[in-house]
């Protein structure tokens, strides 16, 4: 059976989890434009020459939000993947007061582009709409909760959602096939410790000897997916996602407490720097906060996507650590 060549833009294609969508979409032989101006990005567009010099892969270097017919010259897409985002718990801190901006402005550039060339559009949201969930458990079918604190975290959460809310109305009275996906922890390869992700930075501190720091007492719940069931996610998303409708990707089978993946780090690190309980603030400044307990109920998209995850959280530790030790070892040579 062939597989029908696609037209397709990824916005924040460069990045941790956009690289590793590009990875299989390029694999799969479709036409890739990647809309990234690099602020964050995973991975060089030189990784890519190949790619690009067959035309296979286009890059366009500029913000998302300028993504428009006036602006810009590109095929239109049959579907688009939007990932473009300030992310992560430290990686939002730089951009308070901003995130609103850049959130609202690239998705409805996407918005716009998917209406005007009658694109299919994945847009990519965050657990973090939950606030905290009801003790933790997020599922599509529950509130989404505001803090009565006003935070960087809650600027970033209240952007996503606004936009995943104007998606959803939009589709009922406009010609828009849009599907949202939120992801819970996403981790694996290229994921930097620099946005405040907590596993690269364990691997690395690990890796140096010394001591995890985990922040509070540990004991904060989350469930760690694997970048490459997320990229399983979000093609399925694009092929059966149900336009307006909102799925979980998270592993629930991963959830575990901060503390116990400190341990698990060491156990596959066989680091000897321990455990120091911190502050976050301390580390990340008095802007930062975190969610204290956050897991998915993923059985939206396990039922209507198919979607099933199957790295466990062993593999994901492993394969951070191995990703980050051959990254030590290039910058060696
Ligand atoms: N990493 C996670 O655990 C996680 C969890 C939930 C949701 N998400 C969402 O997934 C998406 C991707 O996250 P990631 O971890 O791959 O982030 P990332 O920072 O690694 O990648 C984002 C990419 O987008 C580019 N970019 C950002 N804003 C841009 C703009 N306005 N114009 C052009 N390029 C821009 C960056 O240069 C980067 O290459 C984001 O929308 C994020 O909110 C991530």
């Amino acid at each position: 059976m062939t597989t029908k060549i696609k037209q397709i833009i990824v916005t924040g294609g460069f990045g941790f989890i956009g690289s590793h969508l590009i990875d299989r979409l390029l694999g799969q032989g479709h036409q890739v434009t990647v809309v990234d101006d690099l602020r964050s990005a995973a991975v060089a567009p030189s990784d890519y020459a190949t790619y690009m010099a067959t035309g296979q892969l286009v890059w366009l270097s500029m913000d998302v939000q300028y993504l428009r017919p006036i602006h810009v010259s590109c095929p239109c897409p049959d579907e688009i993947y939007h990932l473009a985002s300030p992310v992560g718990p430290a990686g939002v801190l730089k951009h308070a007061g901003e995130i609103v901006r850049q959130i609202v402005d690239s998705t409805y550039a996407v918005i716009d582009m998917a209406l005007r060339c009658d694109s299919r559009l994945v847009d990519v949201s965050t657990s973090e709409v939950y606030g905290g969930g009801q003790q933790g458990l997020c599922a599509e079918a529950m509130p989404r909760i505001i803090q009565a604190d006003t935070t960087v975290r809650l600027e970033y959460a209240v952007a996503k959602l606004a936009m995943e809310t104007a998606l959803i109305n939009a589709t009922q009275v406009q010609p828009l096939q849009a599907v949202i996906v939120r992801p819970f922890n996403v981790a694996g390869p290229r994921q930097g410790a620099v946005g405040g992700f907590v596993l690269p930075r364990f691997i690395q501190q690990a890796m140096r000897g010394e001591a995890l720091t985990v922040f509070g007492d540990g004991n904060q719940v989350r469930a760690f997916t694997h970048v490459a069931d997320i990229v399983d996610g979000l093609l399925l998303a694009m092929e059966k996602g149900r336009s307006g409708q909102v799925y979980n990707l998270g592993n629930p089978a991963n959830r575990t407490t901060i503390l116990d993946l400190a341990k698990a780090v060491i156990e596959e690190t066989g680091s000897i720097g321990g455990v120091q309980y911190v502050n976050g603030q301390s580390i990340y400044g008095s802007l930062y906060a975190e969610a204290h307990d956050k897991y998915p109920d993923a059985a939206k998209a396990m039922k209507h996507l198919g979607w099933q995850p199957v790295h466990d959280l062993h593999e994901i530790v492993a394969d951070v650590h191995h990703a980050m030790q051959s990254t030590l070892q290039s910058e060696a040579v």
